[in-house]
């Protein structure tokens, strides 16, 4: 079942089309990664599903609510994390908190315990009575995704999260999101860095001027676009007959030998032409020919390469 759905949303600024036609689904539970270049549109989509922006044509329904028709409804469905995190002077973090709670009709007795909860979610609880603007950059994401989620919509949009974060940051964030897709929360989360979505997304769709290039389960993308895999296998005994005997299967079309982690250890490379069958039929092979396999994994492959190729190939 889908949670959100356009239909050829349109997105003009005067000449400027933002949005060209784009058609999305985000299925509910999914970890859904948006990906584009700058000006892509992923912002303006963002708004447009908020509510915050009305379309110059086509269709949005989050939660089955149309935007346009229903933001009141749309607008209790989901939660949005902006790009931008906006000026509170003299706030603290739960007075932050506490002040959305209020405007979106929290009712006092829950609020009080709603807010530390959400404060010990983000990782925030020391810092309770601190000003929001004394908080790090990184501490007012995470203050932010808390905000967002104040009236426990099922929809948490998230708008560049990790921008601006060092790397712990952004892996105490990755976990955070792990987190919330546990409880159950559909997650839209936009980047242009794909690297880190790579790992945590179930789907992805990737946009280009306005217009959807490529969307689905991850997996499928993968491969769609990279016609080969990369296969590690770990093994103990002769590296060199191994990549001898790698080396002489037609559906390998490269094959390398890299140090491994013990002495008798090594880890081979191999870039695989085949399917699945032909993957299993690999598999057996090394074993009948005596090759002492550790372990066969798919190299996660590079999200970021993938995304070069498709803009590349685009008109
Ligand atoms: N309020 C506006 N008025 C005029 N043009 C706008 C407005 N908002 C966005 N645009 C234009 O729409 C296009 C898409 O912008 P958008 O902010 O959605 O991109 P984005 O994918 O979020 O980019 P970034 O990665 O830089 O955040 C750009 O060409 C931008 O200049
Ligand atoms: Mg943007």
């Amino acid at each position: 079942m889908a949670i959100v759905t356009t239909h050829e949303l349109t997105q003009q600024f005067g000449a400027t089309t933002a949005l060209d036609r784009l058609s999305l689904e985000i299925p509910a539970g999914a970890v859904y990664g948006f990906i584009g270049p700058n000006g892509a549109g992923k912002t303006t989509t963002m708004r447009i599903l908020t509510t915050l922006l009305r379309p110059t044509g086509g269709e949005a329904h989050v939660a089955g609510y149309e935007v346009t028709r229903d933001p009141a409804a749309v607008r209790a469905a989901v939660g949005f994390m902006p790009d931008s995190f906006g000026v509170y002077e003299g706030l603290r973090a739960w007075e932050y908190l506490d002040f959305f709670g209020r405007s979106f009709r929290v009712a006092a007795k829950r609020r009080v315990a709603l807010v530390d909860e959400l404060l010990e979610l983000v990782g925030l609880a020391h810092k309770r009575d601190a000003p929001v603007m004394s908080l790090s950059r990184g501490m007012q994401q995470r203050l932010s995704l808390a905000r967002a989620m104040i009236h426990d919509p099922q929809l948490l949009i998230l708008d560049e999260p990790a921008s601006g974060l060092d790397p712990r940051a952004r892996i105490e964030l990755r976990e955070l999101l792990k987190e919330l897709g546990a409880m159950g929360k559909t997650i839209m989360i936009s980047s242009h860095i794909l690297t880190e979505l790579a790992e945590m997304c179930s789907h992805i769709a990737i946009i280009e001027r306005g217009r959807l290039l490529v969307a689905g389960p991850v997996e499928r993308i993968m491969r769609s676009v990279q016609a080969h895999r990369v296969l590690d296998i770990r093994i103990v005994g002769d590296g060199a007959a191994a990549l001898a005997w790698l080396r002489a299967q037609p559906a390998v079309r490269a094959a390398e030998l890299m140090p491994g982690d013990a002495p008798d250890r090594d880890t081979l490379t191999a870039d695989f032409d085949g399917d699945d069958q032909a993957q299993v039929a690999l598999v057996r092979g090394l074993v009948a020919a005596g090759i002492g396999v550790l372990s066969i994994s798919e190299a996660r492959n590079n999200l970021e390469e993938i995304f070069m190729r498709i803009t590349e190939a685009a008109p």
